[in-house]
C-alpha cells in the first residue's frame, strides 16, 4: 500500500497473479475433492481457504481474492462453464441488440458469494497483509461475452467494434456499470486495492483501444477513487502513456516491455508492477535468482511492486516460485 502511494520502503513488495491455484498441491487436492471450479468460487469458506493457501505457503505480501473475472457476465445474465483443460465457455453469447437488452446491470449483490468470501479473508488476515480485489476490464469481458471463449483471432468481438460500434458501446456500458457496483462492494467488504485485468488489450489497434477500452477503464478508476486501482493491460505497450494518465495508482506490465522503457513513457507519478517472464521460472534456480535481481534493478528503487508479467503457469515448479518470492524479499533497495 505504501509503494502504491509512492512512499519509499526498505524492500519491494511481491505477489503473483494466479498465486491461488494449480501451482499449489493443496489447491489441487481441494479442487479434486470439490470437483468443480464454480463450486469453489461460489462457496465463501472454500474461496477463503484457497485465497489463504499461497499466503501461508509462499509468504507473499498480498492476498488476492479467489474468484474469476467471468462472475460478472454471469451476474448480468450470461452464465459461464469452466471446462477441464479447455477453460471458460459461454453456452450462450451476445450477437445482437436484443441479446444486450436482455442483460441486466448487476447490482451490489450480483456476486454475493465473492463479497462474503472477502469478509472471511479479511477477518482471517487480521490486517497482516492487504487484500487485492479484482475484476476483468470491460473490453476483456466484452470479448468473452461475444466470442463465448478464448479465441485465436477474436473475429466476432473485434469485428463488432467496426460494424456495430453503437452496440459495442451499449454492451461495454452495461459491463462497466456492473463492474463499478461489484468493485465498490468488494471495497466495502474489505478489499484494500483492486486490479483490473485487461487480458485481451493487446489484440486491439491503438485507435480501437483508445475508443473501446480506455474510456471505460477511466470510468471505473474514477468511480473507485480514492481506492488504489492497478490496471494490468496485457500487450498494450502502445497505450502505456495513456494508461499512466488514468486516475489509477498502479500499472501492471507484461514481460515484453522493458522496465526502463515503461518508466520513461509512464512518468514518475505511477507505481509499476511486474514483469518477469513466467517462463523464467522453468529455468535452474540460480538463473531464476539472477533474472529476478536484474528485474528489480531495472525498475529502480522506487514505485515498483514485484510480480510476473502474467499469471504463473499451472505446471511451474514450486521451488522456482519460492525462489522468485524469496529473492525479492531479500533484496534491499
Ligand atoms: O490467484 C489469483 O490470481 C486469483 C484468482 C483468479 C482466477 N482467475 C482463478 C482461476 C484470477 C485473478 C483470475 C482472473 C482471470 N480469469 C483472468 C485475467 C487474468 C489473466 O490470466 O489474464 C482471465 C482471462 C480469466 C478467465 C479464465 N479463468 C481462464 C482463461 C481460465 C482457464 C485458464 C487455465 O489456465 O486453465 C480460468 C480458470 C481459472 N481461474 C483457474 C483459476 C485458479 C484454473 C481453474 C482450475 O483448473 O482449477
Amino acid at each position: 500500500m505504501q509503494v502504491l502511494r509512492g512512499e519509499a520502503t526498505r524492500r519491494k513488495p511481491v505477489w503473483l497473479m494466479r498465486q491461488a491455484g494449480r501451482i499449489l498441491p493443496q489447491y489441487r487436492r481441494l479442487s479434486e475433492r470439490v470437483g468443480s471450479f464454480k463450486t469453489m468460487v461460489q462457496n465463501p469458506e472454500i474461496a477463503c481457504e484457497v485465497t489463504l493457501q499461497p499466503v501461508d505457503e509462499l509468504e507473499v505480501d498480498a492476498a488476492i481474492i479467489f474468484s474469476d473475472i467471468l462472475v460478472i457476465p454471469e451476474a448480468m445474465g450470461l452464465p459461464y462453464e469452466m471446462e477441464k483443460n479447455k477453460g471458460p465457455v459461454f453456452p450462450e453469447t451476445i450477437g445482437n441488440a436484443a441479446d444486450i437488452d436482455r442483460l441486466v446491470i448487476a447490482g451490489e449483490e450480483g456476486v454475493h458469494y465473492t463479497i462474503a468470501a472477502i469478509k472471511l479473508v479479511k477477518q482471517a488476515l487480521n490486517n497482516t497483509i492487504p487484500l487485492i480485489g479484482f475484476a476483468g476490464a470491460p473490453w476483456t469481458i466484452f470479448a468473452y461475452m461475444v466470442e463465448g471463449s478464448g479465441s485465436k483471432t477474436f473475429t466476432l468481438s473485434r469485428s463488432m467494434l467496426y460494424s456495430r460500434p453503437d452496440m459495442a458501446h451499449a454492451l461495454l456500458h452495461k459491463i462497466t456499470q456492473s463492474t463499478i457496483h461489484y468493485l465498490k462492494a468488494q471495497v466495502s467488504a474489505g478489499a484494500d486495492v483492486v486490479q483490473l485485468f485487461d487480458t485481451w488489450a493487446g489484440i486491439l489497434s491503438p485507435q480501437l483501444y483508445s475508443v473501446f477500452s480506455l474510456p471505460y477503464l477511466q470510468q471505473i478508476c474514477r468511480a473507485l477513487q480514492p481506492v488504489p486501482v492497478i490496471v494490468f493491460a496485457k500487450g498494450a505497450f502502445f497505450s502505456l502513456a495513456e494508461i499512466a494518465q488514468l486516475p489509477c495508482a498502479g500499472m501492471g506490465l507484461d514481460w515484453t516491455i522493458s522496465p526502463q522503457f515503461a518508466r520513461a513513457v509512464a512518468g514518475n507519478n505511477i507505481t509499476l508492477q511486474g514483469n518477469l517472464d513466467p517462463c523464467v521460472l522453468y529455468a535452474q534456480l540460480p538463473y531464476v535468482q539472477k533474472a529476478t535481481i536484474q528485474m528489480l534493478q531495472d525498475f529502480g528503487p522506487n514505485r515498483h511492486i514485484a510480480n510476473l508479467g502474467h499469471g504463473v503457469y499451472p505446471d511451474t515448479p514450486l521451488d522456482a516460485v519460492k525462489c522468485f518470492v524469496n529473492t525479492v524479499k531479500q533484496y534491499e533497495v
